[in-house]
């Protein structure tokens, strides 16, 4: 079973024909929200609203690992997030479709692993590559089966929040190499690792980043949700071509 996460502008999966509802609690807490279970191009999927079905949790106080866990014990077998990002880089402008390939991680004091001491022994994943290659080139089929343009690999920054960022904070994480900024792909990866999930992420670029382009002088928070709306069509195409077969 494919689990996708939704993260803002998706808190509603339209390409789901929901059959089932359930509400969960893991020995993390409770995830951010009731797990919907259905079918996405005639496989099982369950789908988990990140921020909360009335979008209340802020990045930072996301559930990541009650959301994960909730996840793998409800069956999923890999995890399908899908979440909005600035644009760092010059060409992901504003409607941009990216399946990234690397993380860098600025967020803190957030709870980024399941092994975090007591009585089990330490443990540590190997995380060179956080996303799976193989859901990934499952997601660009998708794209271009659909007849989405994607952009195949970006680094992508995940920042604390869940303020935006400055502009220098922006011109620092472009030196070390981010293309795309984002405030919910970390610790989410890596728990997904830890639980031996397989994660990719498809991200929708709803904004220049800080003291890009239009951004130049300010991101304009009601412009983001116009871009998100614009766009969240053509995330559900791309869904609905992620079948088991293609
Ligand atoms: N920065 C961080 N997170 C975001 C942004 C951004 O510019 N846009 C959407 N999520």
């Amino acid at each position: 079973m494919l689990a996708i996460i939704g993260g803002s502008g998706l808190s509603k999966l339209s390409s789901l024909a929901v059959e089932r509802r359930e509400v969960v609690r893991t020995p993390f807490g409770e995830p951010s929200g009731a797990l919907l279970f259905g079918h996405v191009c005639d496989q099982p999927t369950v789908f988990l609203a990140r921020h909360g079905y009335g979008h209340t949790v802020p990045p930072h106080k996301v559930n990541y690992r009650a959301n994960i866990w909730a996840l793998r014990e409800a069956g999923a077998k890999s995890v399908l997030s899908v979440a909005s990002v600035g644009g760092i880089r010059a060409d992901l402008v504003p409607g941009s479709l990216v399946v990234p390939h690397q993380i860098i991680d600025y967020t803190w004091d957030r709870q980024n692993s399941f092994f975090d001491g007591g009585d089990t022994p330490v443990v540590h994943v190997d995380f060179t590559e956080p996303y799976d290659a193989d859901l990934r080139q499952r997601i660009l089929r998708a794209g271009a089966q659909a007849g989405e343009a994607l952009f195949d690999g970006s680094i992508y920054a995940a920042t604390q929040g869940p303020r935006l960022e400055t502009a220098a904070e922006i011109n620092r994480y472009e030196r070390d190499g981010a293309d795309i900024v984002g405030m919910t792909g970390m610790p989410e990866a890596v728990l997904a690792r830890e639980l031996e999930l397989p994660y990719a992420a498809l991200a929708m670029v709803v904004n220049f980043a800080a003291g890009r382009g239009e951004s130049r002088n300010g991101v304009h928070l009601q412009n983001m949700t116009q871009t998100a709306q614009g766009i969240i069509a053509r995330v559900h195409n791309v869904l609905q071509h992620m079948c088991l077969d293609c």
